[in-house]
């Protein structure tokens, strides 16, 4: 079977057991602050778990994206070392919310793999909880006798929390699980070393498949365990193992599912795999890097220097090293794999043909600019290395730069030093490393307290698309800290506050009760929860309150984003059908939309679009609002979906004529655009590789920068005496002034060196000086150090002062020449004495310095004083 059968029996079997199929959510994730990414199938299911929501389908079934490289499940160090653990993963699964529990989900386990997939049922293993003193947990007896109608008692195995209990994070739903391992060694190895003695111990040919999750409780932040009201199914099989499991593979990369993408590379190489074991892990490290970046920039998430964009950036910064030090490749070549992907995935994740040409151009920038910066970073460490030539060893701040700034892992540091005979200081390099993180975990801390529930099993209902004030109850709330400030997340059963999201920002405005109004600051989403923020906590959480939304931001919000409707489709009409949406903000401000495209817009394509959407505003066309279509009729009304967006089986679809706009969106809108007024793009720019970025603004904000340029044109008309023509008249004053400028610096120059004859005249010799000393007048200062310079170079032993009216100003010039300045004369202590008489100051170098101030009246004393202190110098 290859993999792509191999997926759909197992979906196959699912529905057949009364599954429905759902896709997988993106693997970036939204809306959700204790997570960066999916890291596993129960992700997007989480509301259902915790009871925030109720499932419409309570059996499901899907194969999904994930992605463990940060937080509580992080497999980064050991892939491309092993051959079973990836970044980015399919996990398989099947789920129950509140329907069936552990006796079914067991049993179909084993009818799948054994009587479906015929995988040798001598070779599983089941692992169930043996229980945990700590929490309070008995052993899984449930899952034991289960396990005992296939299994022989010696194949099933009790093992602790640390690898049958599954948590997704330090807080959430969680519960006991059971996992299945297979036995995939010779049978020699075997009769040596029994299976139930390798199992869980790290044998490369002894691998967990699959994880039976019975979710039943749910750990507060404090750690307590708490009964589910419901209980749930979660499981997850590793696809690419099980496919390496039925193609009878040692290893999972040497499956379809990684082979194209090593064969790929290793003939750019020109080397083979499969030889030696360094270029084998580069390969491997390369086909398993490319899948995560590929798949997170097609979910939206470009390569950047923060949060996930980071974690991004140093997954493909990891493969290009691997290729650059092991495979000799110092050109970008990860980004020709994109198009191997774009196949392997058509008609699963859909995301990746759809965007190829996009990806390949994000990657491959991305990788150019990396390989300039390895470069950069070979330079540093070879001339630390050519430098100290005593002690033998990096210091640990050097290491932490080069891993820091120029992404360079510990172990490529350590080599480079190796091959020159150099130790690295790896303790300092931990230090700067830990100094770092506990920075950014300082800035990034923000605490929670447990939330306080007051209704239990609520419903929650978003009234703000058809009202913006409603009566509702607080469900429940809790108490964030972040940066030293304290706040409230409210959550009410109704709620006509739309929370951030689908970018347009949340509403603000207040919530009153018994004569206290309470001021919500923000609406944000966590998950499907609406969490209003507040400073203070009401005094009466119990009482019935009226929210009010501020009505005069949000209409100006909604302005902006059916602006952006409207945007958008007129993008596709002018720059073409590749133009989909990046991201997007709208707040009652402005408009900022993100869109793919490879090269900067012109002055007239931004006016068409603009043509185009003013157009569409004037025809006034009124909102069409169809909530709770399912998806697929969404789709075949050709609505645009955004890639990486998490959309249900119902979708909402906005409509501006479905001739020209019809899009899933969940933001709220103008009810026909004529309500936006007008449309003024302020800026077109790039983000990033292959994303551009428009600045927007409509209605009364666009209307008060016309206005204000209108203002500007007519200052500007007045000021030239309304002439008929402004632009000539412009351009006719900058010609004059440049001819202008020019008459003035030929004057210039000729009073600097009229002057400068005639100074030059009164040098007088005092003792072993050219002295010069003289109040002058001029009109530019640079004409006054031309004049100090050529003296200077002309008068070894000159000892200069000018003093100097330049143009009203009083400057002081001083200038040494190369002799005198062996009799310890510095011109800018000298400076710096003389100002004092021109209430000023300066300095300057020990052969030319000058000083500016405010009192011109005062030349005369510096005229005095130079000429008293070039005696007394003289004398001594
Ligand atoms: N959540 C479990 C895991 O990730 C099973 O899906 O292993």
């Amino acid at each position: 079977m290859n993999s792509r059968d191999i997926r759909n029996a197992f979906l196959d079997f699912f529905k057949s057991k009364q599954h429905t199929i759902v896709s997988s959510a993106p693997m970036v994730v939204k809306n959700d602050p204790t997570l960066m990414f999916t890291n596993a199938g129960m992700n997007q299911f989480k509301d259902y778990f915790l009871g925030n929501k109720k499932a419409e389908n309570t059996k499901v079934a899907n194969t999904q994206k994930c992605l463990r490289v940060s937080g509580k499940h992080n497999d980064l160090e050991e892939v491309g070392i092993d051959t079973y653990h990836h970044t980015m993963f399919e996990m398989l699964g099947n789920w129950s919310f509140g329907d069936y529990f552990k006796e079914e989900a067991i049993a179909w386990s084993w009818e799948l793999l054994v009587d479906t997939l015929k995988l040798p049922q001598e070779r599983l293993y089941a692992t169930v909880f043996q229980g945990d003193e700590e929490d309070g947990l008995q052993e899984d007896i449930e899952a034991y006798s289960f396990w005992k109608k296939y299994l022989p008692e010696d194949r099933i195995l009790k093992c602790s929390k640390k690898d049958n209990f599954w948590e997704m994070g330090d807080s959430g739903p969680c519960g006991p699980c059971s996992e299945l391992h297979i036995d995939l060694r010779p049978e020699e190895e075997i009769a040596k070393i029994p299976g139930h003695k390798v199992v869980n111990e790290d044998d490369p040919q002894v691998i967990e498949i699959w994880n039976l999750v019975f979710i039943q409780y749910n750990r507060s932040v404090s750690g307590q365990l708490s009964e589910l009201p419901a209980k749930h199914i979660d499981t997850g099989m590793g696809f690419e193992r099980l496919t390496r499991v039925m193609q009878g593979k040692s290893s999972n990369y040497d499956t379809d599912i990684f082979q194209p993408l090593i064969q790929h590379v290793a003939k750019l190489a020109r080397l083979e795999y499969g030889k030696d074991e360094k270029i084998d892990i580069a390969l491997r490290v390369i086909a398993d890097h490319i899948r995560a970046v590929a798949f997170a920039v097609a979910d939206g998430q470009l390569p950047s220097n923060n949060g996930a964009g980071y974690v991004i950036r140093r997954i493909l910064r990891r493969a290009v090293r691997y290729g650059y030090t092991f495979l000799g490749l110092k050109e970008p070549f990860m980004y020709q794999l994109v198009n191997i992907l774009a196949d392997q995935f058509d008609g699963v994740f859909p995301e990746m043909a759809g965007q190829k040409d996009f990806i390949a151009k994000v990657v491959q920038e991305e990788e150019a600019s990396f390989l300039r910066t390895l470069d950069n970073g070979l330079g540093i460490i070879n001339t630390y290395l050519s430098r100290s030539k005593d002690e033998k060893v990096v210091e640990g701040k050097v290491v932490f730069e080069l891993y820091d700034t120029f992404g360079f892992p510990l172990d490529l540091t350590q080599l480079i030093a190796r091959e020159n005979g150099f130790d690295v200081d790896i303790k300092g390099f931990e230090v700067c490393l830990k100094e770092q993180k506990d920075r950014s975990r300082k800035d990034a801390a923000s605490e929670k307290t447990d939330w306080v529930e007051l209704i239990h099993d609520a419903d929650v209902a978003f009234l703000g698309y058809d009202q913006l004030e409603a009566t509702a109850k607080i469900i429940k709330y809790r108490e964030i800290t972040a940066k030293n400030k304290t706040m409230y997340q409210l959550v009410f059963d109704k709620t006509p506050f739309y929370a951030e999201s689908g970018g347009q920002v949340g509403d603000v405005g207040y919530i009153e009760a018994n004569g206290q109004k309470v001021s919500v600051i923000d609406t944000k989403k966590e998950n499907d929860l609406i969490l209003h923020f507040t400073k203070e906590l009401p005094a009466d959480t119990g009482a019935t309150f009226v929210l009010k939304v501020n009505a005069e931001k949000r209409k100006l919000t909604e302005n902006n984003h059916s602006a952006t409707h409207l945007l958008h489709s007129a993008l596709k009409e002018v720059l073409g059908d590749h133009v989909a949406q990046k991201g997007s903000y709208v707040s009652d401000k402005l408009l900022r939309f993100d869109f793919s495209h490879f090269s900067k817009m012109t002055a007239e394509e931004i006016e068409k679009v603009e043509k185009i959407v003013n157009k569409k505003i004037r025809e006034n066309i009124p909102l069409e609002e169809k909530r709770n279509v399912p998806i697929e009729d969404a789709k075949s009304m050709g609505a645009t979906a955004l890639f990486g967006e998490k959309y249900g089986d119902f979708v909402r679809v906005i409509t501006f004529d479905p001739t020209y706009s019809i899009e899933l969106c969940g933001g709220t809108h103008v009810q026909a655009t004529g309500n936006i007024g007008l449309l003024k793009i302020v800026s077109e720019g790039s983000v990033a590789a292959g994303v551009r970025r428009i600045e927007a603004i409509t209605a009364d904000e666009a209307e008060e920068y016309i206005d204000h340029n209108i203002d500007l044109l007519n200052q500007i008309k007045e000021a030239l005496k309304n002439p008929k023509d402004v632009s000539k008249a412009v351009e006719a004053l900058v010609q004059d002034k440049n001819n202008l400028q020019k008459q003035i610096e030929a004057f210039q120059q000729q009073e600097g060196e009229t002057l400068k004859r005639e100074v030059e005249a009164t040098i007088k010799t005092v003792g072993e000086l050219d002295v010069l000393i003289k109040k002058v007048k001029l009109s530019s200062a640079d004409a006054l150090k031309q004049i100090a310079f050529d003296l200077k170079k002309q008068y070894a032993k000159l000892f200069m002062v000018l003093a100097a009216d330049v143009d009203g100003k009083p400057q002081i010039a001083v200038a040494v020449g190369e002799e005198a300045l062996k009799k310890d004369l510095h011109a800018g202590n000298i400076v710096r004495e003389l100002a004092k008489n021109i209430q000023g100051g300066g300095g300057g170098q020990p052969f030319f310095a000058t000083a500016g101030g405010k009192n011109l009246a005062g030349l005369d004393n510096v005229v005095a004083k130079a000429e008293e202190f070039i005696s007394i110098k003289e004398e001594n």
